[in-house]
């Protein structure tokens, strides 16, 4: 069997609190949409930033095992880290619009994005960009490259944010809670999107939500309860036999 892309077996506390996460155990495989569901609060996003290296260190204890490929990302130096983030694994944060820099141009997102890892091939960012919003689905002319932030639509800045972290071809993506910020019809479009990357790119997707209905894209979703995954499965079997009362909760819960 082909080695597990992330391996965790992760216990994370804030400031001595009670452990926000308690020995959450999963495993994700290359190329394969993973969900993590749980409740708001329920340390959803904690994980992800463990992923990403990004727990204040001087707030945050981690404890246990968390790895990526050969990775072990709870003793990886810092300078490692800055390596693979953004590059190797990526980030889709929650709110759109409030993770873009209002006075940079689409076009200046996307080249800050690319010269992060790429310092020394400056002037290569145009073609793999212009790849990269295409395959989020966004337009490619020079028009819509000049555009700020707020000319955008949430939906457009949402797959502004998934360019910027598909342009370095990451192991795997992270996207936290992608369908909040929007209606119905664009979930159903981003959660499309997250499927076909994942297909063209060969990128694994750990998509995050609250929402097990949105989670139903997934080949597998592990359910967060307590700081613990307390069931995993394909999605068909959490909706149609769930084991758990919180997962019998989830399936008929929406928003
Ligand atoms: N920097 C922090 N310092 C202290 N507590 C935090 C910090 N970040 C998150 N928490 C706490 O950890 C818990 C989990 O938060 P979070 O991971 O954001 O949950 P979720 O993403 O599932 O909503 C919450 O109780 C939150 O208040
Ligand atoms: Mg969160």
């Amino acid at each position: 069997m082909e080695s597990a892309l992330v391996r965790s077996c992760l216990t994370v506390n804030y400031s001595g609190k009670p452990p926000v996460l308690r020995d959450l155990t999963l495993e994700i495989q290359p190329n394969e949409l993973f969900g993590l569901v749980g409740e708001s609060g329920g340390g959803k996003s904690t994980f992800a930033l463990a992923l990403l290296g990004l727990l204040p260190p001087a707030i945050a204890s981690l404890s246990g095992t968390l790895t990526f490929q050969h990775h072990d990302l709870l003793t990886l130096p810092d300078r490692a880290f800055r390596r693979l983030r953004g590059r190797a694994i990526t980030y889709v944060p929650q709110s759109p619009i409030a993770s873009l820099s209002p006075r940079l141009s689409v076009a200046a997102h996307l080249r800050e994005a690319w010269l992060i890892h790429e310092p020394s091939n400056s002037s290569d960012w145009r073609q793999p960009s212009l790849a990269a919003l295409h395959s989020a689905q966004l337009p490619t002319e020079p028009a819509f490259l000049d555009l700020r932030p707020a000319a955008l639509s949430v939906g457009m800045a949402q797959r502004l944010l998934i360019a910027m972290a598909i342009l370095h071809k990451p192991a795997l993506l992270i996207a936290d809670e992608p369908t909040s910020a929007l209606d119905l019809i664009h979930q159903s479009a981003v959660l499309d999107l997250f499927r076909s990357l994942r297909d063209t790119l060969g990128t694994a997707v750990l998509l995050i939500t609250h929402d097990l209905h949105a989670a139903a894209i997934c080949h597998r979703v592990a359910v967060l309860y307590e700081g613990s995954i307390v069931e995993q499965g394909p999605p068909a079997q959490l909706f149609h036999h769930p084991a758990h009362p919180y997962t019998r909760a989830l399936t008929s819960a929406r928003r």
